[in-house]
């Protein structure tokens, strides 16, 4: 057996196509959509990912800008930047690219952004209300996951959803999600970490295994159940002479074996990654959409 190929990539530009439409009849109605992302420091991938958001926006008309500040930047002084965009009603969303240098506390500059315009889903009143099963900014990646189940006809209602890695970013909201009483949900839902243990008894029982580990090749062929969902979400840069870069990036799934034993798989790159990216236009613009009372 070999795989289908789930694409993030088409399905991402669906979503954005679908958005560009959304954002013309906001700015019609004098509502520019705008993202301000905050990025502390100089992190190569961190940059990297930060100028493929601010292209995103470009790319369907939303207002996107980076404020870059050094890697000795105070608490206070982000602070007081992201109180600035709190106040400024022409912002609909505020992303602090993360991690952050050790010097400033994740936690205070999540619990600082205000809830209303927080396109990342971290604060804890998105993630309560989450939790609740309220309307709420999902975190772009488990939304993105999701987004791709419905997109490919992968219900998980009544499957054995396994998830390895429990992050606040995506393995526990994933799982969270997938065991509401909701559409495209309702799954029963294990969660696999480093207290787990030997991974692949659970691993093997897995109708849609979901890896967001961050460690290439974790998951053999081995671990999975014939015809299983297998969902890569890791981003591991491999040395590699041949490449460009002198890089390539690989997931937490063995491809090459895997996909001869899954019935679906997504790739590294081209999978979860642009679903990811494609979640925070669509947080942006459902923002902005609140601010205009319409969602
Ligand atoms: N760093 C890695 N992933 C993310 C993300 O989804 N949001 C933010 N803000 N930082 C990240």
């Amino acid at each position: 057996m070999s795989a289908l190929i789930i694409d993030g990539n088409a399905t991402a530009e669906k979503i954005r196509v679908q958005l560009e439409t959304e954002i013309v009849q906001l700015r019609e109605r004098g509502c520019h959509p705008r993202l301000e992302v905050i990025l502390v420091g100089d992190d190569p991938a961190a940059q990297s990912y930060v100028a493929m958001k601010q292209k995103d926006c470009e790319r369907i008309g939303i207002l996107g800008q980076t404020t870059r500040l050094g890697t000795e930047t105070s608490e206070e002084e982000l602070l007081a930047l992201i109180d600035r965009f709190n106040h400024d009603a022409s912002v609909h969303g505020i992303l602090v690219q993360l991690p952050l240098p050790h010097q400033i506390s994740e936690e205070k500059v999540i619990a600082a952004i205000s809830p209303d315009k927080d396109v990342d889903g971290f604060h804890p009143v998105n993630v309560g209300r989450m939790v609740a099963g309220v309307d709420c900014f999902l975190p772009c990646t488990p939304a993105g996951i999701q987004a791709l189940l419905v997109e490919y006809k992968i219900d998980p209602k009544g499957k054995h959803v396994v998830v390895v890695g429990r992050s606040t970013i995506v393995g526990k909201p994933f799982a969270i999600m997938m065991m509401q009483k909701k559409p495209w949900a309702n799954a029963t839902v294990t969660v696999c970490h480093t207290g787990s243990g030997d991974l692949k008894p659970y691993t093997q029982q897995a109708d849609i295994l979901v890896a967001a580990v961050g460690r290439p090749a974790l998951i053999s062929a081995e671990m999975i159940k014939p015809g299983a969902v297998v969902i890569d979400v890791g981003v591991n840069r491999i040395e590699d002479s041949s490449a460009k870069r002198g890089y390539r990036l690989v997931g937490d799934v063995d491809f090459a074996a895997v996909h001869k034993v899954a019935s679906a798989i997504t790739p590294v790159p081209g999978g979860v990654g642009p679903m990811t990216r494609a979640f925070l236009l669509k947080n942006t613009v459902k923002s902005a959409k609140k601010f205009l009372k319409l969602d």
